[in-house]
């Protein structure tokens, strides 16, 4: 019999492909993460593990998984930065990803982030909440227009070109920037152009070594006083602290973040700057999508111990 490790309660469904395909399942209950300790044990005595983006899946549980019967790891993710990805190709097991279903969901999230740190709505709606609003008055809440703006992407992968589909439908010009040339419509060979342009900047790139703090002080600096940032891919990729600086100096405008780099520490002084919207990385979050993120996850799995080749196969 087969045993796969399910590492959280997953929305309903989720786990139907495991469950069609006959495999015993060892699901934690809630929605704490195991331990290091917990999950190095656990590893050990299942074929398969489907984990979330806040479990760490690094060399020593890996190994230990590998010294017993591991074969597939399904990160419940696009982002797999969780993961040791090096180590799991070196031990012979099977990483997969769920791309593809979270576009539309992550791009619609990026966008509120756009709007509402472009608008101010956090600001606004916090007055409101706390009873601070005295009523309309013409300089109140004087945001930036969205329509005609130019929105810079740093990447311009499945979820940037979701987000670029939204920002034309807005009137937004959009550029993009990427390691590689696109050839496509709205390409830009030098993030610092790209960042001198932008009115608004939306970062879609994974976290790597190459894209930590690849939005730092510097780079900041060379955007335009008015300019917005967004993030919803890793918090890591922005310099937090620099971001924070930039936003209480008043040199950039706006930000609206959905990921940070100490998760679930929010960095004090991003939590106090001004016109700065702040989400608790949902933006995958909607219950058909997170249902078939479930699915898709559980469903590599299932290909894995079946002896095809999953889809999504990050180790390939
Ligand atoms: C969410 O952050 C994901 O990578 O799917």
């Amino acid at each position: 019999m087969t045993r796969v490790l399910v590492t959280r309660a997953l929305p309903t469904g989720g786990l139907e492909p495991l469950v069609g395909d006959g495999h015993d399942v060892v699901q934690r209950a809630g929605d704490t993460p195991y331990t290091q300790a917990e999950l190095t044990e656990l590893v050990a005595t299942v074929d398969a593990v489907v984990c979330l983006l806040t479990d760490r899946i690094d060399e020593p549980v890996l190994e230990a998984g590998a010294a017993s019967h591991l074969r597939v790891v399904a990160n419940v993710a696009v982002g797999y930065d969780n993961i040791d990805v090096d180590a799991a190709r070196r031990l012979g097991v099977a990483v997969c990803n769920t791309p593809g279903v979270l576009d539309e969901t992550t791009a619609d999230a990026a966008f509120l982030l756009v709007l509402a740190a472009s608008r101010l709505a956090s600001e606004a709606e916090r007055d409101l909440r706390r009873g601070a609003w005295s009523g309309w008055g013409i300089n109140q809440y004087l945001g930036n227009d969205v329509h005609g703006a130019t929105l810079g992407l740093v990447g311009y992968g499945r979820i940037g070109r979701a987000v670029a589909r939204r920002a034309s439908g807005f009137g937004m010009q959009v550029l993009h920037h990427t390691r590689h040339p696109t050839d496509m419509p709205g390409y830009v060979g030098s993030l610092d152009d790209l960042l001198a342009e932008s009115d608004v900047l939306s970062i879609h790139v994974p976290l790597r070594d190459s894209t930590r703090h690849l939005i730092g002080a510097r780079e900041l600096a060379l955007l335009r006083p008015h300019a917005v940032v967004v993030n919803t891919a890793r918090g890591p990729v922005v310099d937090e602290e620099a971001l924070a600086d930039a936003l209480h100096a008043g040199t950039v405008f706006a930000a609206g973040l959905d990921v940070y780099e100490d998760e679930p520490t929010v960095h004090p002084r991003l939590l106090s700057a001004p016109r700065t919207v702040l989400l608790p990385h949902i933006a995958s979050a909607s219950r058909a999508t997170r249902t078939q993120m479930a699915r898709v996850a559980c469903q590599g799995v299932c290909d894995v111990l079946a002896g095809r080749r999953p889809e999504n196969l990050v180790t390939a």
